[in-house]
């Protein structure tokens, strides 16, 4: 995030007459304006994409019939967690795009299609930017971009026009970025909407939604998730464009030569790792999901033949067990399940 930050909003070092960074200043080439801004809204971002995608396979759970303690648990702990960090995001959404309106002003042109700087610039939504200028298609709400941008119709926004055209985004990296922050932004209002209803059913009847259009929403909130954060690196990256270091070194003047040959091992050794990555942690979830659904099958066939608590917050709890009969071969305690009632 450091390295990202310092792309945007270099500083720490001056360039000697041929372009090499001199007086290099770490600190101040580590903490950079938008290091603060950005670490914030990506490290909650994670956060709450993690809480959405595994809150998503038990709202699938759900759907398909599943009631039980483990299912609803397995819900409940990270939909609350993303729950509460989606208000919390949309703020810090908003203050790292006023950061990018201060501090990368040709940025926040792009991202919102700004062509001619000038006060009550309207807002848009999607639509796109003709190299002329011209803006077709999306919504234009009058005035609301110098409003979000600086509070009042009064704001002046820099327009993309005010830089020589070499230095500047083309109007199709422009309108990229601008889908990619419109996209984040949309997803993000329809989290917080999710997360309202989820908080309202709670504060109502303490217990969770009870409409299935609830978890399917819930389903695919993970992967909407997902995609924002590919949006707001897309907005962050292309928004820059053609600048890899902001206003000291082209993205032309940064890319690797594709005939060295390191390159291609690079990727190669990358695609490897990130291949056995993932093999390891799908073989690692499909392991426990089926050991835990065989204690679970276990433990409430047992309870059947006991009394069953069935009206707890989290679904059937059985009242009677003992430890091992109804834990069957899983006796490790991972399960995440408890079934002794001193134990809840
Ligand atoms: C809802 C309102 C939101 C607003 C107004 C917003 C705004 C922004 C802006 C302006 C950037 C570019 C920062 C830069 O280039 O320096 C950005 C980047 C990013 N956004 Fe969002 N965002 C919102 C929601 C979200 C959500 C819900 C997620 C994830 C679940 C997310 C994930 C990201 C990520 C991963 C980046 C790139 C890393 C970074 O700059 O921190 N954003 N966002």
């Amino acid at each position: 995030m450091a390295a990202n930050a310092w792309m945007n909003t270099p500083r720490g070092f001056t360039l000697d007459a041929s372009g090499n960074p001199v007086n290099v200043d770490v600190r101040r080439a580590v903490f950079t304006p938008m290091l603060g801004p950005e670490y914030w809204h990506f490290v909650v971002g994670v956060i709450l994409t993690a809480g959405y995608v595994v809150a998503g396979v038990y709202a699938v759970g759900l759907l398909w019939g599943r009631r039980d303690r483990y299912h609803r648990l397995g819900f409940t702990v990270p939909f609350s967690v993303a729950a509460i960090l989606t208000p919390v995001q949309f703020i810090l959404g908003d203050s790292i795009a006023r950061s990018v309106f201060h501090k990368q002003p040709v940025k926040f042109a792009a991202t919102e299609i700004v062509w001619k700087t000038g006060t009550h610039m309207p807002e848009y939504m999607f639509g796109r930017l003709r190299s002329d200028g011209s803006i077709s298609g999306g919504i234009k709400i009058p005035q609301l971009d110098s409003i979000l941008a600086g509070f009042s119709v009064n704001t002046k926004v820099t327009g993309l026009s005010s830089v020589p055209a070499s230095d500047r985004p083309t109007a199709t990296q422009a309108t990229i970025a601008h889908w990619a922050f419109d996209i984040m932004v949309t997803i993000g209002s329809l989290l917080v909407l999710l997360a309202l209803w989820y908080g309202w059913c709670w504060l109502r009847h303490r217990g969770l939604p009870r409409s299935p259009w609830f978890f399917r929403c819930a389903a695919v909130a993970g992967a909407a998730c997902l995609l924002t954060v590919e949006c707001g690196w897309i907005t962050t990256e292309v928004g820059r464009q053609p600048w890899i270091v902001y206003q000291n070194m082209r993205v032309s003047e940064a890319v690797t030569d594709t005939r060295a040959s390191s390159l291609w091992a690079m990727l190669g050794i990358v695609v490897v790792v990130y291949v056995l990555v993932l093999g390891a942690f799908l073989a690692v979830l499909l392991k426990m999901s089926s050991r835990w659904r065989l204690a679970d099958e276990d433990a409430l066939a047992g309870a059947a033949a006991e009394d069953l608590e069935d009206d707890t917050p989290y679904g059937p709890r059985p009242l009677s067990t003992t430890g091992s009969g109804h834990r069957g071969g899983n006796n490790d305690g991972g399960s995440g399940r408890d079934t002794d009632r001193g134990g809840e």
